[in-house]
């Protein structure tokens, strides 16, 4: 059951002590502190949970227990793996990666949810790792992967900030919508940069502080007018998604625990401090510079100036409140 993890063993270290580890029968043991980690069905649990009286404990454990209760996105239509490959078609961005990302590599998910994206890229040649605290979302992956027989995907319990996997392991890390759950998004970022190898490339997906702000309002809306008003989100009038996946993004937009917001000149900051260059993002950061349908993914772009990042941010705000204001940036360590 645990093949995924037996291939791949030369890059996973304890998240307690970064020693080697060891699989036995019924769990997986560190060789240097002798922690010891439980698998269930088939998901191997390496979350770690941060040291006591700290707020990274506090938010860990709250965004998780919110996540356990309702995890996204969920599976509702997706029956088998051809549904889930229409889904990405649908999906510029996801049909630009699986277009894109190279065969016969190792691709990082970080915050995974309920893998969806790490089982669609797993469906071509390249060995995925799926990633996340929440169980009960790791299980609807681990499910998924199973029913369909999607060997090359793996998904495992991890706290990002105790990562699992040795620096340097990965050509491509992507962590979308996540950062923005935990008590440091910076500290977040530079925890999952380590693991991007030189050459490599990571995708972070954020909330944006302008693309975010009709989110806001429509929250204060629902809460004071009440929940009749749900028409007001773009997504859940749409008649061509369920009611229960309207339910999850409902909960998921409107009465998450915990969320920050960002913006493209402090992710480009994180970039430099990190030693990251800036390749590209979604929308561009540059005005009158507009993601194509065929668009190079990984070429080089400009990063445009703060009053680029001005207006192309102010404009997500109308246009980005759709996808919940989020934006995508795309840098490769030097
Ligand atoms: C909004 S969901 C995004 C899921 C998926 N990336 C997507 O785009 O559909 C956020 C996910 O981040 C996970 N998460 C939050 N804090 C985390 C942490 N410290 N380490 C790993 N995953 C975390 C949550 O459990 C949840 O599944």
């Amino acid at each position: 059951m645990l093949e995924h993890m037996v291939e791949n063993l030369d890059i996973f270290i304890c998240p307690a002590c970064r020693g080697d580890l060891e699989i036995k029968d019924e769990h997986i043991a560190c060789l240097k502190c002798h922690n010891t980690y439980r698998i269930e069905d088939g998901i191997p649990l390496l979350f770690l949970t941060p040291k006591d009286n700290s707020i990274e404990k506090d938010v860990t454990n709250m965004v998780k227990s919110f996540y356990e209760r309702t995890p996204f996105p969920d599976y509702d239509d997706l029956e088998n793996v051809e549904h889930l490959i229409e889904k990405a078609r649908r999906s510029v961005f996801m049909h630009l990666l699986n277009e894109q990302i190279p065969f016969n590599i190792r691709v990082l998910e970080v915050g995974c949810g309920t893998g969806q994206l790490t089982n669609f890229l797993s469906t071509a040649s390249r060995v995925v790792f799926g990633t996340d605290t929440c169980l009960n979302s790791l299980k609807l992956a681990q499910e998924f992967k199973e029913k369909n027989n999607l060997k090359r995907a793996g998904f495992y319990q991890m706290n990002l900030f105790s990562p699992i996997f040795k620096d340097e392991s990965f050509p491509l890390v992507i962590c979308n919508g996540v950062l923005h759950h935990t008590s440091d998004p910076f500290v977040g970022f530079q925890s999952i940069a380590r693991l991007v190898k030189r050459g490599g490339y990571i995708i972070i997906g954020l909330y944006n502080k302008y693309g975010r702000i009709m989110t806001d309002i429509r929250r204060v809306i629902f809460k004071v007018l009440g929940e009749r008003f749900m028409f007001l989100d773009p997504r859940l009038r749409r008649d061509d998604i369920s009611d229960a996946r309207k339910h999850t993004w409902f909960l998921d937009q409107y009465k998450n625990p915990y969320e920050s917001k960002h913006t493209i000149g402090e992710v480009l900051r994180w970039f430099d401090s990190s030693s990251f260059t800036f390749i590209n993002s979604v929308p561009k950061s540059k005005v009158f510079h507009s993601f194509s349908e065929d668009e190079a993914l990984f070429s080089q772009n400009p990063r445009g100036n703060w009053f680029d990042h001005f207006l192309v941010q102010t404009k997500l705000m109308f246009s980005g409140s759709r996808e919940g204001g989020l934006f995508l940036m795309i840098g490769m360590k030097k």
